[in-house]
């Protein structure tokens, strides 16, 4: 039985827990993933002809993450953007149980539901492993590689550290899996040095694991229901990968 408040099509009954809060998704998102990396001043340092940015993301879900990011990125001034956008998830959703998800995400547009369902559903969720699209915006180009599968394979198959990681797995007390110290460490490793990670729990194992994986890691003001969130950053990666 789940917590009478949750509607039935936002909950990820696997884990007893909904995707997200559908009215302040996209705020939520950008607030604590976007904003918690620093990905729009990093980009903008950057030359325009280098203008590459890599990043994981620990639970797909229903793409609201990916989407925040493209609106974000679209409403910036930045332009000849490369995004390479490496995501996984276990319990793949439907297409059609996405898009009555986005949907109903605040300020989430049909434009950008649209090019992502275009492509999310032809994959074929059944396969394990890799499975990848691009998507042209104003900003520039993503590429999206969603890895179908559990969360560590996903870490372990990446050939280089990446620059930022989203980790959005559930809490940790409802999915302690997303949340081991295995899978924290190797993340560590799969971090290119300078890089960073952000998330919503500040849950005194998950500071440790990562603070252990080598990053300096903050607790930050938070935004609607969460008081505090986390950000860290990697010094420098270990170098075993
Ligand atoms: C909170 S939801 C993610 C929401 C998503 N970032 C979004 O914006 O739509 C967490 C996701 O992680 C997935 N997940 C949980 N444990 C996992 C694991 N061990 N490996 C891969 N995915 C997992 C869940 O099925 C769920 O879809």
């Amino acid at each position: 039985m789940h917590s009478p408040e949750i509607p039935e099509y936002l909950l990820n009954k696997h884990y007893n827990d909904r995707y997200f809060d559908v009215i302040d998704a996209f705020e939520e998102a950008k607030y604590i993933f976007i904003q918690g990396n620093n990905l729009i001043p990093r980009l903008s340092v950057m030359d325009s002809d280098q203008r590459v940015i890599s990043i994981g993301e620990t639970g797909f879900g229903a793409g609201r993450t990916l989407a925040a990011l493209i609106d974000e990125l679209n409403k910036s001034d930045l332009l000849d953007v490369k995004v390479n956008y490496n995501s996984v998830e276990l319990h793949p959703l439907e297409a059609r149980q996405m898009r009555e998800i986005l949907n109903q995400v605040k300020g989430c547009s049909p434009q950008i539901v649209n090019a992502i369902l275009e492509h999310y559903s032809k994959i074929d969720i059944t396969k394990s492993g890799w499975h990848s699209f691009s998507l042209l915006e104003r900003f520039g180009s993503i590429d999206v590689n969603l890895w179908i599968g559990e969360a560590l394979e996903m870490v372990q198959s990446l050939k280089y550290p990446l620059d930022a990681w989203f980790l959005d797995g559930h809490g940790p007390k409802q999915n302690p899996q997303m949340w081991r110290t295995e899978l924290l460490s190797a993340i560590g490793r799969k971090t290119a040095s300078g890089g960073t990670a952000a998330t919503f729990t500040v849950a005194g194992q998950v500071r440790r694991d990562l603070t252990d994986a080598g990053f300096l890691v903050t607790r930050c003001s938070g935004i609607g229901a969460k008081k505090t969130v986390l950000q860290a950053k990697l010094i420098k990666n270990p170098g075993i990968i």
